[in-house]
């Protein structure tokens, strides 16, 4: 793990040990910035904050520093039908209408989606003004078969950023063990540890759709990066953020769209009491990018993280022991503080050099 090697150790008075990602240095990130983009294969339940982080990631893409390998999709949000549709709609809107987009592994067992949050069809409603789909849901391969095919072509190059429920993540790992150690990295938006849910008083979303995928996942290798909501509930984007975007080119198609996601998003977040009064919403999915392409904006941890499957008032609950003494069985690094402002300056300039250049 060499680029654990690289992660500065800052000795906090609680006695843990917070971490700053110090990709500057670290050799993988020194050949990325050398000109080879970073590969990337997202899984995502499109949904409001998933649409700007696909956005956020084209961009990169356009801009050189990454490249999309495959977008993976999954039931969470809305209905997975709606959640392949939209990723394939996104990207066409974007100019990546090339790239494959994987429809979700059908789970056992049902979960509530967020709709009320994101919409009925998961873009605020506003899916018809989006270029129509370029990809036929039935004729897509499945998310575990392209997860295991491009794991396996490129051992160690490819990273995996899952920004839903991670069961296609889990029904790769079932169907072939160890495939997920055989990405670049795992890196993952989900759970809480410090603070409420956002579905139950103790559990995230896309945790709690999912609880056992997350188990096998968490199981599947010790250095798992996670974004979760005492993150990303800091990284709120606002009226005058969106206006800062769209004023760059007001007439472009994507720059219309992020406007008025950002409305139906902000107004029911705010609906829900999630913004603190603030009008806007939380793009926790973009965080996980900026965890690769600008770590200098996040602090993680090291953790031994595990999810809470049979309680009765806490499933979906993600926890790590916060004792002080020896961990022996950490397997990941979760993120615990954010540069919210300069996350989401980041995340506008990129946006705008997306919009332009369509
Ligand atoms: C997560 O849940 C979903 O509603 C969002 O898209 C995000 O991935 C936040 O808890
Ligand atoms: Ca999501």
């Amino acid at each position: 793990m060499t680029k654990d090697l690289m992660r500065y150790l800052l000795p906090l008075t609680a006695g843990v040990a917070l971490i700053a990602q110090a990709s500057t240095t670290a050799a993988s990130d020194l050949a990325d910035r050398q000109g080879k983009p970073r590969k990337i294969l997202l899984d995502t339940d499109p949904g409001g904050d998933d649409a700007f982080a696909l956005f956020w990631l084209q961009s990169l893409a356009k801009q050189g520093r990454a490249e999309i390998v495959a977008v993976t999709t999954v039931g969470g949000n809305v209905q997975s039908q709606h959640t392949f549709a939209n990723a394939s709609k996104i990207l066409a809107l974007g100019g990546f209408e090339h790239i494959e987009v994987g429809r979700a592994v059908p789970r056992r067992g049902q979960a509530e989606d967020a709709a009320y949050i994101h919409g009925a069809d998961g873009m605020g409603n506003l899916s018809q003004t989006l270029p129509a789909s370029k990809h036929q849901l039935g004729e897509a391969r499945f998310a575990d078969q392209i997860i295991i095919e491009k794991l396996s072509a490129a051992p160690g190059e490819i990273t995996l950023v899952a920004i839903g429920p991670l069961s296609n993540l889990a029904a790769a790992e079932e169907k072939c063990p160890g495939i997920l150690a055989k990405a670049r990295e795992v890196v993952i938006m989900g759970g809480v540890f410090r603070q409420p849910g956002n579905v139950t008083s103790h559990a995230e979303f896309n945790v709690h759709y999912d609880p056992e995928a997350a188990q096998k996942v968490f199981a599947g290798r010790d250095d798992i990066v996670v974004l979760p909501l005492d993150v990303t509930q800091r990284v709120t984007l606002t009226t005058e953020r969106v206006e800062s975007i769209a004023q760059a080119s007001p007439r472009k198609r994507i720059a219309r769209f992020l406007a008025a996601l950002f409305q139906f998003m902000s107004k029911t977040s705010m609906g829900y009491r999630e913004t603190e009064g603030v009008r806007g919403f939380h793009v926790h999915d973009a965080a996980t990018l900026a965890y690769l392409f600008y770590p200098e904006t996040l602090l993680l941890r090291r953790a031994a993280v595990r999810v809470e499957t049979q309680g009765e008032w806490t499933r979906g609950q993600t926890v790590f022991d916060d004792r002080h003494g020896t961990k022996t069985d950490a397997n990941a690094w979760v993120a615990m503080q954010v540069d919210t402002v300069n996350l989401l300056a980041i995340l506008a300039e990129d946006l705008k050099v997306l919009i332009e250049a369509k």
